[in-house]
């Protein structure tokens, strides 16, 4: 049921802490705004949310959250255009994907004007914590967690409801190089790889890590069963430029309905790029970059935007990508962050 909720009881600080942020060098999600809002499950329903002052929260040793991982998130973004209108990109995907995710893990569904209305109070308290700055913006994180008690392995029967946000820039600092991996995966069929459920960031922190001690920033992940074609780009979907072609696997079980991805998907066929939604094999991007034809690759999702890959590592051979003036990578992310920013039209009606 969806009650609409009028008044948001808003707790506020009673000490802000935004006179401490250098917003000029703002780093990615390390620097908290002054408030969050909480909404607890309990009883079969969740119960009023509430903004309220930023700060740690208590639970039970026993949370389910701690022993079998029920979590769930979100990532967005608001920023302010240059009339200080707050903006947020496609922000009811975001709900509708986070009770998708919710309901792979057994957690209880959010009524949309909980996660809307709730969004929209903790933005007014905190807006003065959004950047205005070129390449900024106020990240915000949604989540939804077990706090109900006990051992047992089963549903938690209470669960928070919580957003935080952090005034942030960009998540990479420049290109990276990428391994794409023979052995480890990110998901399988009939598993949670489509959710945003914590576990699957864990799990890919092991394979990163190996990654990285061989010299590359991020997993480039390949299928479970035969890893014999490409998925994703660490935490983010991937998209593949041969010649002028734009590439990008199909979601499934496996592969996350990123909104980034999906925008960029829409963005290039109205740009007129030839996109296409089909697998694309290790093989073929190999292939592509012995001859040439492989122009770009690059990884997509809302912390980064469009983050683009310098080079890949395979089966203990090094290829590097053009560097080319005009990429579909930088046009696309202008486009993108015009459109969410305001600071072109929306034809796309995304901009909320
Ligand atoms: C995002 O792009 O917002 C993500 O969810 C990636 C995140 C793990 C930083």
């Amino acid at each position: 049921m969806d009650t609409l909720i009028n008044d948001i009881e808003v707790i506020k600080t009673k000490k802000t802490k935004i006179h401490d942020v250098d917003f000029d060098n703002l780093s990615f999600g390390k620097t908290f705004s002054d408030h969050m809002l909480e909404c607890d499950y309990k009883d079969g329903k969740w119960q009023a949310p509430k903004v309220v002052p930023y700060a740690p929260i208590s639970l039970d040793p026993s949370a389910k959250i701690f022993h079998y991982g029920q979590s769930v998130f979100e990532g967005m973004k608001a920023y302010k255009d240059e009339n200080d209108n707050v903006l947020l990109f496609r922000p009811i995907d975001n709900f509708k994907r986070l009770n998708i995710s919710s309901k792979r893990l057994a957690m209880p569904e959010l009524p949309e004007a909980y996660f809307m209305e709730g969004l929209k109070a903790l933005l007014k308290v905190d807006s003065d914590w959004i950047p205005k700055n070129d390449g900024s913006s106020l990240y915000i994180r949604p989540f939804v967690f077990a706090t109900g008690k006990g051992f047992h392995a089963s549903p938690a029967d209470e669960y928070k409801f919580v957003i935080a946000t952090a005034p942030s820039g960009s998540y990479f600092a420049g290109k990276v190089k990428v391994l794409i991996e023979e052995k480890y995966s990110r998901s399988a069929n009939g598993g949670v790889g489509f959710a945003k459920a914590g576990g699957n960031y864990a799990g890919q922190f092991y394979p990163t890590q190996l990654a990285i001690e061989k010299g590359y920033q991020q997993v480039i992940w390949t299928d479970d069963n035969t890893h014999e074609y490409i998925e994703e780009a660490g935490a983010m979907n991937i998209f593949i430029r041969i010649n002028d072609t734009l590439i990008t696997g199909p979601t499934s079980d496996r592969i996350l309905d990123g909104i980034t991805r999906k925008s960029i998907i829409e963005l290039a066929e109205a740009e007129g790029i030839p996109v296409e939604v089909r697998k694309i094999s290790v093989s073929e991007v190999v292939t592509a970059a012995k001859n040439g034809t492989l122009k770009e690759m690059f990884g997509a999702g809302t912390a980064a935007v469009i983050s683009p890959i310098a080079g890949f590592g395979y089966k203990d051979e090094d290829f590097d990508l053009p560097e080319l003036e005009n990429t579909y990578a930088s046009s696309l992310k202008k486009r993108i962050t015009d459109i969410q920013t305001n600071k072109s039209e929306d034809p796309f009606g995304w901009r909320y």
